[in-house]
């Protein structure tokens, strides 16, 4: 099963948008797609016609209260299976304060069914704290959504820096895999820009031992689309809205990459082993203030 985290800090970039669609894509491709909505506003269940306020089982059960992962992913279309969001997530963090493992209780659960599906896609939350952690503890790959406009690489900085920090304290498989530019605008030369500037700096850290040295723009860019905007209030994918539409077109593409790319995991280039501690040694508290002063 390929795992994928959709994160950046940033709300609005395109993250639940393509959590949906690329996941939609990949189902009419014939594979089986898990999908997690680990953002307390519940927008990718919202978008997938699912009411959050009458699920019953979802992301908060599973965090909280030891629910197996495979009760808590419902089919909620041919070949996607959803573990949903409800408002009760907003506590989750500050319930799990005291627990320890805090950091890895979803990749514990979702290791129970990586069987089952052949993609597994997380729907991250606007922060970095504890509920984005633990997908990051959870996933092998990380897809930055940006928007490409003039403060669009502001924050990646920090972003990268929490993966550097959970690839080496929890999770050595963790590498940033791809950016995914969304809403964009080839008709404006800040676009372009940015654009370039992306891909100057992911050349730019290929030598290096960071936990992005093999990250690629992902050669298709999502352009603004108002039917993506739509769909979401008639509860439905890309495809099920306007199939013809740009929007499909660009997240067909998006999925037919991730078919065709392999995981970094299989990757051939050689990176060195990066320290990093056991499963049993997670986060102390020092290490997660840290990583939440690293991030603000
Ligand atoms: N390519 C696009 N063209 C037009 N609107 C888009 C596009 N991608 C996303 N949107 C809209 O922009 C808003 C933010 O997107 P969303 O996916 O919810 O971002 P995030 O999950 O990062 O907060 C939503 O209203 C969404 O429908
Ligand atoms: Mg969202």
């Amino acid at each position: 099963m390929r795992t994928i985290a959709i994160l950046n800090q940033k709300g609005g970039v395109g993250k639940t948008t393509t959590v949906v669609n690329t996941a939609a894509a990949l189902a009419i491709k014939g594979k089986r797609v898990a999908l997690v909505d680990l953002d307390p506003q519940a927008h990718l269940t919202i978008h997938l016609g699912i009411n959050p306020e009458e699920l019953e089982v979802g992301a908060y059960q599973v965090l909280t209260q030891n629910v197996e992962a495979k009760d808590a992913f419902i089919e909620v279309r041919e070949n996607i299976f959803l573990m949903g969001a409800s408002i009760d997530l907003v506590g989750a963090e500050s319930e799990l304060v005291n627990v320890v493992g805090r950091e890895i209780i979803l990749r514990e659960a979702i290791e129970t069914v990586k069987d089952e599906y052949d993609f597994l896609i997380i729907d991250c939350p606007p922060s970095l704290g504890l509920l984005s952690l633990n997908s990051l503890a959870a996933v092998k790959e990380i897809l930055i959504p940006l928007q490409p406009h003039f403060l669009a690489l502001q924050g990646l900085g920090k972003l990268l820096e929490t993966a550097t920090l959970v690839n080496k304290r929890i999770n050595p498989e963790l590498r940033v895999s791809s950016v995914l530019l969304c809403m964009y605008d080839a008709r404006t030369s800040l676009s372009s820009e940015v654009k370039n500037d992306i891909e100057e700096f992911l050349l730019g850290s290929r030598d290096s031992q960071c936990a992005w040295n093999r990250a690629e723009l992902i050669p298709t860019q999502v352009r603004r689309n108002v039917k993506l905007a739509e769909a979401p209030s008639y509860g439905q994918t890309i495809f099920e809205y306007e199939p013809k539409c740009n929007g499909a077109v660009d997240y067909m593409q998006v999925a037919e990459y991730f078919i065709n790319s392999i995981s970094p995991k299989e990757a051939p280039i050689k990176i060195q082993e990066i320290e990093h501690k056991s499963d049993e040694e997670v986060l102390s508290d020092n290490q997660t203030q840290e990583m939440n002063e690293a991030i603000d």
